[in-house]
């Protein structure tokens, strides 16, 4: 069975699937691989929509890959990838956390500057966050609150 990580940038997807599992997929870095570039290069070059494009056509070949997948933060943005998430036979793992933990981990991660992160202000990063908010509770089957936990303790709640 295939279980994503869905929640939004900074909420810990990725370090979470590795203690899940070190041969996690980092759909990031599935898309990375198959766009040849960073995603930030691939943002300014053809635009956000072309990279959800991309995005949706790495999702649909993970569904079935029964792997431990770490999906990016936008990635219930559309329809047809809800669709994906909620039809597949997955478990769907939703780390939920509030906006101004995100953010600061988000500022902090210095590593990956996410370009959602350089191309809005804080209150439109937030509008996003709101409005996104809605769409990882209505694909999740389950839901498990990160704020003030580590990593460790999140891997337990997911595994009960
Ligand atoms: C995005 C989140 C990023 C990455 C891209 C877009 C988003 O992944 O897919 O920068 O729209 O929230 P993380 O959630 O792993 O940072």
């Amino acid at each position: 069975m295939t279980i994503f990580l869905i929640g939004f940038m900074g909420s810990g997807k990725s370090t979470v699937a590795n203690l899940l599992a070190t041969d996690f997929i980092d759909m990031d870095a599935v898309i990375v691989d198959n766009i040849g570039m960073p995603i930030s290069v691939y943002f300014e070059r053809y635009g956000e929509p072309a990279f959800r494009q991309v995005e949706s056509d790495v999702l649909k070949t993970l569904a079935s890959s029964g792997q431990i997948v770490s999906t990016g933060g936008g990635v219930v943005s559309s329809k047809e990838n809800r669709r994906i998430l909620s039809e597949s036979t997955s478990q769907v793992i939703y780390l939920k956390s509030n906006f101004s933990d995100l953010y600061a981990r988000i500022m902090a991660d210095k590593e990956n500057v996410r370009p959602l992160f350089l191309e809005h202000t804080k209150e439109a990063l937030e509008v996003i966050y709101e409005s996104r908010k809605a769409l990882y509770e209505m694909v999740a089957t389950k839901t498990v609150l990160v704020t003030d936990k580590c990593p460790e303790d999140i891997v337990k709640e997911i595994q009960l």
